[in-house]
């Protein structure tokens, strides 16, 4: 199956099983919005929460916060995203269609890429474990060749972002012959700046005085309660501010379902750090970020870090992790160095001071700030595409399938799913009194219907990790069957016992000791 069928498939699923909808759906949609379903809603709060505990709760040194979405918009003049945040945008004269011309770019880089990867693929394939990957990027002509050509597209491309050059880039696609990906045609237009925030009304007179932007990150939020979080929470530089929170983009070339939304959800955290000792600190929070995604258990080849060519306005240093998502390698996550551009920006446009007095130097500074930021959304979707899986299963010499959401235990929607063997003989009544006692423990769901397999099979679909069973032995011994999801096996337990196995089973204290 290819990566674009397997990709739809997931997306189908999605809908199929009450994780994702098209917003909107009964009046035809609304382009890049989405919602999410009674189980896309509890995985969300548990990658929220997997991550709030990982950020606030195990350091000691981080606290969270939950500001507004509308701001005093002063403050988007300050941060720069009036006058900086904006994607140079290129139409096709003969599509009509409208892409990023910096994404077009990539895009084509990324051919390059994906050449040299088959080559190492190839060699693995050939040489086995003597085979050196180091040596063959090192040596190899073709490798040689393409990424001489990465290099080249790269140095070009950075040197147009940072003049700001639009007709640069515009020559640049016109020389790599790059063509519109839907109908091959290269007739391009000029490339122009498109501001991506979004504006609203405070007041009801539509006049400049009343405009509010939707906040397009949210570590603004942070920015400027910088002080009054230090003095309450009466923490010491280094210290972190995290949050949670919606922003909004109006993206233009939206696409690859919820990768890229005009509205979705960030998780960032801003660690404020003496000047100086930034460097330090964003290799730190580098090592944590990506210690965080590796947890997960996912296959560890399908992470990478990649280094910024072009930095945002207020970086210093940055870089991405990528995950290797059904449509190749992207973004999931951002670390940046943001120096002390944002609280020095505010404290000239605001006029009041938003330093520290550090007591060790004995001296007043701006804080530089380190930033990790991810895209709940993006998370939500690496780890739906990672546990997405068919399985083929041989069983008394029958063929089947089952399609398994190997989702890992702690983050899965449906914890347990308690499942009367038949409805008959009180075992749906014992079942039910099993329900009633563990739901107050884990997120439960009780399923009588249909025959025991088929249960099995909705259950796998939606990823409940565990599948409890109550047969007729359970009248007469107390005992019951788990079910576990991964392996299929089956293990009998007491009644009694039950709730302790699962927590156990299900606890993110060890995982999250190992960060
Ligand atoms: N405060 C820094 C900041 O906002 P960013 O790289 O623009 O940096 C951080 O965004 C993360 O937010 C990205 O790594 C991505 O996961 C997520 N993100 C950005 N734009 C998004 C969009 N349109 N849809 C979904 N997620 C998005």
């Amino acid at each position: 199956m290819s990566q674009q069928d397997n990709f739809k498939d997931i997306i189908s699923h999605c809908k199929e099983y009450g994780y994702v909808f098209p917003s909107s759906e009964i009046y035809d949609g609304l382009a890049a919005v989405y919602d999410y379903g009674p189980n896309g809603v509890e995985l969300k709060n548990n990658i929220k929460n997997y991550w709030w505990k990982a950020m606030v709760h195990v350091n000691e040194n981080v606290v969270g916060i939950d500001s507004a979405i509308f701001m005093n918009p002063k403050i988007w003049k300050a941060s720069g995203h009036v006058d900086n945040f904006n994607d140079p945008l290129i139409d096709n004269k003969d599509s009509k269609k409208r892409y990023r011309a910096d994404v077009l770019i990539e895009d084509h880089v990324a051919k390059y890429e994906a050449k040299i990867a088959k080559d190492v693929e190839k060699g693995k394939n050939r040489f086995g474990d003597q085979f050196d990957v180091e040596q063959f990027l090192a040596t190899n002509p073709n490798v040689l060749r393409n990424q001489a050509k990465i290099d080249e597209i790269n140095q070009r491309f950075k040197i147009c972002m940072d003049n700001e050059d639009l007709a640069g880039i515009k020559a640049l696609i016109v020389d790599l012959e790059i063509a519109d990906p839907e109908s091959g045609s290269k007739n391009w237009t000029d490339v122009r700046q498109f501001n991506l925030m979004f504006s609203t009304q405070m007041s009801s007179v539509a006049d400049d005085a009343g405009k509010l932007f939707l906040r397009p990150e949210t570590a603004q939020g942070i920015f400027v309660n910088f002080l009054n979080v230090q003095k309450t929470s009466r923490q010491k530089v280094p210290f972190g501010i995290a949050q949670i929170g919606k922003a909004f983009r109006n993206e233009i070339v939206a696409r690859q379902f919820i990768f890229r939304m005009k509205e979705f959800e960030q998780m960032e955290m801003q660690f404020f750090v003496r000047p100086g000792t930034e460097m330090e600190w964003y290799e730190h929070w580098k090592e944590k970020r990506i210690n965080w995604h590796k947890s997960l258990g996912f296959d560890a080849n399908n992470y990478r870090f990649h280094d910024h060519i072009k930095l945002a306005h207020y970086a210093n240093a940055a870089a991405d992790i990528e995950f290797n998502f059904p449509f190749g390698f992207k973004e999931v996550e951002g670390i940046h160095s943001r120096t002390d551009f944002d609280l020095g920006r505010h404290e000239e446009h605001s006029g009041k001071k938003l330093r520290y007095f550090d007591p060790e130097l004995n001296e007043s500074y701006v804080p530089y700030v380190v930033e990790t930021s991810i895209g709940l959304d993006r998370m939500f979707l690496l780890v739906l595409s990672s546990s997405y899986q068919v399985e083929q299963l041989e069983q008394d010499g029958k063929t089947s399938e089952r399609v398994v959401l190997k989702i890992p235990s702690f983050l899965a929607p449906v914890q347990l799913a308690i499942l009367p063997l038949v409805k008959r003989d009180g075992l749906a009544e014992k079942a039910m009194a099993i329900f009633e006692d563990l739901k107050y423990h884990f997120n439960c769901q009780y399923d009588e219907k249909d025959a025991i397999g088929r249960r099995y099979r909705r259950q796998d679909a939606i990823g409940t990790p565990y599948c409890i069973t109550i047969d007729h032995d359970s009248l007469n011994d107390d005992s019951l069957t788990v079910r576990y999801r991964d392996s299929m096996e089956q293990k009998r337990i007491k009644i009694s016992e039950l709730v302790d196995e699962m927590k156990k089973e299900l606890s993110v204290e060890n995982i999250l000791k190992q960060l």
